[in-house]
C-alpha cells in the first residue's frame, strides 16, 4: 500500500492507494469516528450493480444508507442534489454523521457537495472508483452542473480520507481507462517532464496496462496534484495549471452534451490544441508528432469532432471560470513541467480552432 499525505491549507488527510486498501475503511473509522452516527453511502446505479455489496460487506456493523444516483454527469444535477439531501434528512443523519463517495468524479463531485452543504459540512471520504478520479478525489473542489455550465455551483471542501482500492477499477471499460489516463498524462505535461518520458515510453497499449504501472502512474498523478492544492488550495494561482486541456476540453463536453464524450478524452483534445497553442504563442518546443500518434496508438480521438463550431465553442469558453471580462484565458506550456496562464484573443483563437 502506498500512503500520500495530501496537505492543503484547510486540511491535511490521506490518499491510501493499492490494491485490497478499502479492508482497513473500518478500522479507520473506528480509530478517527469514534462517535459516527450514521453513514451514507452515495453511489452510482453502475457501481452499485457490480462494487456495492462488497462495500457493503465491510461497513456491515455500521448498517449503511445507500442513496444511488444515475450514471455519469447525470449525477451531478440539482435534482438529484436535492434528493441526496431529502435522503440525509429523512435518514436523520446529524452532524456527526458520515458520507461516502464510492465511484468516479462525478459521484466524488456530488456527495462532496452534499457533506459541503449539509447541515453547514459533515464529513466525507473519497472512495474512487475509476481512473479519472486520481484527479477528482483529491484536492477538495466539488460541485454540481448548472444547465447553462459544468461544476458551476460548487465548494471547496476537504474528505477526511481517500481509500483508493486499485481492485474496483478492473471493471472499467476502454473508454473510461481512456478518459482518466488523459488526466495522468495532463499532469505529467504540466509538472514532470521525467514522468511524461516515461509514460511515452512505458505505456504501449491502454489494454494491458499491469497492476504496477497503474499504482505508479496514480501515485505520481496524485502526487503532482498535491503539489499544486498544497501551494494554492482555492485556485487564486498555481491550481489553475491543473486545468491545461480543460478550456476547449469543457467546450466539447457541453457542445457535445455531457456524457456523450467522456471528460479525459475532451480533455486530450484540449490539450492538444493547448500544445499547438503553446508552440505558435510561447515558443514551447515540442515533438508534436510524436505525442499526437502515442495518443492515436492509444485510441484516442485526435481532432475535433466535425460538427463543432468555433464560434459556439468560444461562447462556451468565455463561461470558463478562469476567463475574466469575457476573455478566454488559456494554460499553456512554455517547456513541459512550465505552465503560464496566457490570453488568447478571439480572433487568433478563431483562426487556431478552424486550423485545427
Ligand atoms: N473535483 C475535481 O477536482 C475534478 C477533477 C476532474 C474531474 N472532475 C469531474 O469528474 C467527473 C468525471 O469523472 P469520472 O470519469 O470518474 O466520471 P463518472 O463518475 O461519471 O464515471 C464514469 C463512468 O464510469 C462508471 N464507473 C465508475 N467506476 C466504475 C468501475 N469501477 N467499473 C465500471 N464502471 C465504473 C460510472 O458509472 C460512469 O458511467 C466529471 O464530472 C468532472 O467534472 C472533478
Amino acid at each position: 500500500m502506498n500512503t500520500i499525505q495530501i496537505k492543503t491549507k484547510s486540511k491535511e488527510y490521506q490518499v491510501f492507494l493499492g490494491e485490497g486498501v478499502s479492508h482497513n475503511i473500518p478500522l479507520f473509522l473506528t480509530e478517527h469516528f469514534p462517535q459516527l452516527t450514521k453513514i451514507m453511502i452515495i453511489t452510482d446505479e453502475l457501481v452499485a450493480k457490480i462494487h456495492l455489496d462488497s462495500l457493503l460487506q465491510k461497513l456491515k456493523k455500521w448498517d449503511p444508507i445507500v442513496f444511488i444516483t444515475p450514471s455519469g454527469e447525470q449525477a451531478k444535477t440539482f435534482e438529484v442534489y436535492y434528493q441526496a439531501l431529502s435522503a440525509a434528512l429523512e435518514n436523520h443523519l446529524d452532524r456527526k454523521s458520515l458520507i461516502l463517495s464510492f465511484g468516479g468524479g462525478a459521484v466524488g463531485d456530488l456527495s462532496g457537495f452534499v457533506a459541503a452543504t449539509f447541515m453547514r459540512g459533515i464529513s466525507f471520504i473519497q472512495i474512487p472508483t475509476t481512473i479519472l478520479a486520481h484527479d477528482s478525489a483529491v484536492g477538495g473542489k466539488v460541485a454540481i452542473n448548472h444547465p447553462l455550465g459544468k461544476n458551476m455551483v460548487g465548494a471547496f471542501y476537504q474528505p477526511e480520507a481517500v481509500f483508493y482500492d486499485l481492485a474496483w477499477l478492473s471493471t472499467l471499460p476502454p473508454e473510461e481507462i481512456r478518459s482518466g489516463f488523459a488526466e495522468v498524462i495532463k499532469h505529467a505535461l504540466i509538472h514532470d517532464q521525467e514522468f511524461y518520458e516515461w509514460l511515452i515510453a512505458s505505456i504501449e497499449s491502454l489494454d494491458s496496462i499491469t497492476a504496477q504501472q497503474l499504482s505508479y502512474f496514480l501515485m505520481k498523478g496524485i502526487e503532482i496534484k498535491n503539489v499544486f492544492v498544497s501551494e494554492d488550495e482555492k485556485e487564486h494561482g498555481v491550481r489553475a495549471f491543473l486545468n491545461f486541456g480543460h478550456t476547449l476540453g469543457h467546450a466539447i463536453e457541453a457542445e457535445m452534451g455531457y456524457g456523450n464524450f467522456t471528460h479525459g478524452e475532451a480533455v486530450l483534445i484540449g490539450m492538444i490544441f493547448a500544445l499547438k497553442l503553446s508552440e505558435e504563442v510561447v515558443g514551447l518546443s515540442f515533438n508534436h508528432e510524436k505525442f499526437v500518434s502515442w495518443i492515436e496508438k492509444l485510441g484516442y480521438v485526435v481532432k475535433l469532432p466535425n460538427q463543432l463550431s468555433a464560434q459556439r465553442l468560444i461562447s462556451w469558453m468565455k463561461q470558463d471560470k478562469k476567463s475574466i471580462d469575457q476573455s478566454v484565458r488559456f494554460v499553456l506550456l512554455e517547456e513541459i513541467g512550465e505552465p503560464i496562464l496566457k490570453e488568447i484573443d478571439d480572433s487568433l483563437l478563431i483562426e487556431s480552432l478552424n486550423q485545427f
